[in-house]
């Protein structure tokens, strides 16, 4: 059948490799796509979800992909599915649990699943007087999507008062802000952890991690993700148990309960203190990078796993996880994440090493094509990814992979799974 990916980073560029050499997958469509995803299929100028829609009627789109969490907070799965279309991701009402911190945070409350102690409000009095009780530093975040940013984590109380007025004025974040949480800060290391869900049932995948700030021994401003590996070592089978029974299985009960059965990929920000689990927050899609890493790990058929995933059949499905590693090293632009830069070519030495060739690969995300030459025209502009048996294995691969990718202002850690290895 052919498939249609809504999205155009490196996220969906991975879901299209791992899906691309499967039996059932014959063309497959990116809607908008990137400079280099029409290497592996077709890119479609369309953002109109009727449109779209209509496009997959069409064009026998037996099932649509869908990779970022704007297009599910703005309901392309409910458009879809009004058209009998088969779609993987979280309708309109469950993609509240990444559209709203609040009702997030509300949910999780009413489920009983562990997270920090918060208060949400659109008073500023009130905020101030919630921050004298708190000890620092203190977190204040937006309640609606600020692209990244509407976290705040304040060393002062000052800095914590100023933020929320900031907010809650709609000086920063604009309607986003306009009503807030204020949270205690959570003191432990952060896991990604991802389950494929079907409204009931769910696939665990392994826990991977992501490195958010942009410079080495995670320095710098926060950005999107520089660099992720899976499977982590920061996390053993009983860890794996509790965030199941105290996190995924609640989370799906809870959501069949409230009449908004969860479907497709629920990712869970977690934040492990002293061996408790805590829930930072929901995100209704893959994270990006942990996608680009997760995706070659996975042995049995990925098509399987989302197509099951989106007609409500996952639990009669095995799925195989490789015994290896990955890890994916991204490659930003000059400004990142500050401005765009001026697009440069992208020149990619002929791989000579057999290992490279077999262990490695690029995942293309913020390119551009122009006569036939690639461009970094993105901030995040691709990922090197390694295979290994060990993740030391996987990072050389990866970093030596690195070494034969050139543009001019590239820029990227140097230190990509440093928890792992230390
Ligand atoms: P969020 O978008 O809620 O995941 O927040 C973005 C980042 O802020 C998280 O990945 C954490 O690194 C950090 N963060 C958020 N909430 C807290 C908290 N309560 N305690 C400590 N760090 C936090
Ligand atoms: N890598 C984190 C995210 O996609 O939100």
């Amino acid at each position: 059948m052919n498939i249609l990916i809504i999205g155009s980073g490196g996220r969906e560029y991975s879901i299209a490799l791992a899906l691309k050499d499967d039996e059932q997958v014959d063309k497959i469509y990116f809607a908008p796509g990137n400079g280099a995803t029409c290497d592996l299929g077709e890119n479609l100028d369309i953002s109109d979800f009727e449109e779209l829609s209509l496009f997959a009627k069409n064009n026998s789109i037996g099932l649509t992909i869908v990779g970022p969490e704007a297009p599910l907070v703005a309901g392309i799965v409910d458009v879809f599915k009004s058209y009998n279309l088969t779609i993987f991701g979280s309708s309109k009402l469950a993609s509240q649990l990444e559209g709203s911190k609040i009702f997030m945070k509300n949910f999780l409350k009413k489920y009983n699943i562990p997270t920090a102690a918060f208060i949400e409000t659109d008073d500023k009095k009130v905020a101030s007087e919630f921050i004298d009780t708190l000890s620092l530093p203190i977190v204040v975040k937006a309640d609606g999507l600020c692209g990244g940013k509407g976290v705040i984590i304040a060393n002062s109380r000052e800095e914590a008062k100023k933020a929320s007025s900031d907010m809650l004025s709609g000086e920063s974040f604009g309607d986003a802000g306009k009503s807030i949480i204020i949270e205690e800060f959570l003191d432990g290391y952060e896991l990604s952890v991802f389950a494929i869900c079907d409204g009931e049932n769910y696939k665990l995948l392994p826990a991977a991690q992501d490195h958010k700030r942009l410079l080495d021994k995670d320095l710098g401003p926060n950005t999107g993700g520089m660099g992720a590996y899976a499977p982590t070592p920061l996390i053993d089978e009983n860890l794996y148990k509790e965030i199941e029974e105290k996190v995924v299985k609640p989370t799906l009960y809870g959501m069949k309960k409230d009449g908004i059965p969860y479907e497709g990929v629920l990712f869970m920000g977690l934040m492990i203190v002293d061996g408790e689990v805590k829930v930072l927050e929901y995100n209704v899609r893959f994270g990006d990078p942990e996608c680009e890493v997760l995706m070659p790990l996975i042995k049995s058929s990925v098509f399987d796993l989302f197509y099951k995933g989106a007609t409500g059949n996952l639990d009669n499905l095995n799925i195989e996880m490789s015994d290896e590693y990955a890890v994916g090293i991204v490659m930003s632009s000059k400004d990142y994440p500050y401005k765009s830069s001026i697009a440069s070519e992208i020149i990619v030495d002929e791989i000579v090493l057999d290992e490279l060739k077999e262990k490695a690969h690029i995942v293309y995300a913020g390119v551009s094509r122009e006569d036939g030459k690639l461009f970094a025209s993105g901030g995040r502009v691709l990922l090197c990814i390694g295979i290994g048996k060990n993740i030391k294995e996987a990072r050389d691969l990866a970093y030596l992979m690195a070494g034969q990718v050139h543009f001019a202002g590239k820029h990227y850690r140097t230190d990509i799974a440093y928890q792992a290895l230390s």
